[in-house]
């Protein structure tokens, strides 16, 4: 009754944003991502009958924020009267700061504790499991270039290219290190309600989805990072016309879009990401990953860098 999956975060390239199903968290797009390889979140699943509450135990460290989501994810995979779970997670980078950690967080755990569990799931039953605790972690159970696809009351999600089959990296412009103001959950409601955006992001998601299942399959760069920044400024543009606004930049933010548009005149195929947070994220050819890397880090407001390539799903371990 004790499993250990790890999981690599995701990185939206074509993104999600909103429900159409809060109750089963359903999204209201498809969306595409890539999986990364350098970042990991490992969680070990033990349930005990003896234990009167979950526990958490993160970086050797009690943890009593982030356990209800855990517990409930557990839920979710292995019903709501299994026994109690001691949990203990370890986590390589900074969590609940736009870098995607609920995604391999919400992926390991699920595959744990289905194991413990001694359930056999497929990966797409998986996918969905993961998927109702964090939307974006359904996409961490593949690994490369996946794809997560609306379908009735489930997703689908499949893998649109292996991780090495368009070798790529990711550079992560470090601007905060703190936890972000609105959860994911909460902003996505408010943009549903009360973003004049919101219904055309929604429209016209299926063509960008469509540009970059194409260019994925030609291994086009400019053509995916022509319809990733639109993607990625059309979402926080639905976010930033929400009321609350929903603006998860800083200063150092915009300095780094700044880096990679120069960047990109001076001829480096690179792009830029932004997610829930205040990061960015640059996806580039694996020719040109020290320049970005020493352009961002010279970059004011910038406080760390991490660097990943493309990686596998989430998997026992
Ligand atoms: O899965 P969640 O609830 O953390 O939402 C993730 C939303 C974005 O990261 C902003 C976009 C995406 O598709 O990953």
């Amino acid at each position: 009754m004790r499993e250990t999956a790890t999981a690599q975060p995701n990185i939206a390239l074509i993104k999600y944003w909103g429900k159409r199903d809060t109750e089963l968290n359903l999204p209201a797009v498809g969306s595409i991502s890539i999986t990364l390889s350098d970042l990991f979140t490992s969680m070990t699943v033990e349930f005990e009958d003896n234990l009167e509450q979950d526990e958490l135990h993160l970086n050797n460290e009690q943890n009593d924020k982030l356990l209800p989501r855990l517990s409930h994810a557990i839920d979710i995979a292995a019903g709501g009267d299994r026994p109690r779970a001691r949990i203990s997670s370890e986590c390589n980078f900074p969590i609940a700061a736009g870098l995607a950690s609920s995604a391999s967080s919400f992926a390991a755990v699920v595959v744990a504790a289905s194991a413990a569990m001694g359930i056999e799931r497929s990966v797409g039953e998986l996918a969905n499991l993961a998927g109702r605790a964090s939307g974006s972690a359904a996409r961490s159970l593949y690994g490369g270039f996946v794809e997560l696809e609306n379908s009735g009351d489930a997703v689908v999600v499949s893998e649109l290219l292996p991780a090495d089959a368009w070798p790529l990296d990711v550079v992560v412009a470090v601007t905060e290190t703190g936890p972000k103001p609105v959860g994911s959950t909460e902003a996505m409601e408010i943009s549903r309600r009360t973003s004049p955006f919101y219904e055309r992001w929604v429209g016209d998601q299926a063509d960008d989805l469509a540009s970059a299942r194409n260019a994925i399959a030609a291994r086009d760069f400019a053509a995916l990072a022509s319809v990733a920044e639109h993607n990625c400024l059309k979402m926080h543009s639905v976010m930033w016309s929400s009321r609350p606004p929903i603006v998860y930049w800083n200063d150092a933010t915009l300095a780094c879009l700044q880096t990679i548009r120069q960047l990109q005149s001076d001829g480096v195929d690179v792009f830029f990401t932004i997610d829930a947070g205040p990061q960015v994220k640059a996806v580039c050819d694996t020719a040109d990953t020290d320049t970005v890397e020493t352009a961002l880090r010279a970059t004011d407001g910038v406080r760390d860098i991490l660097r990943s390539g493309l990686g596998e799903g989430a998997r026992l371990r």
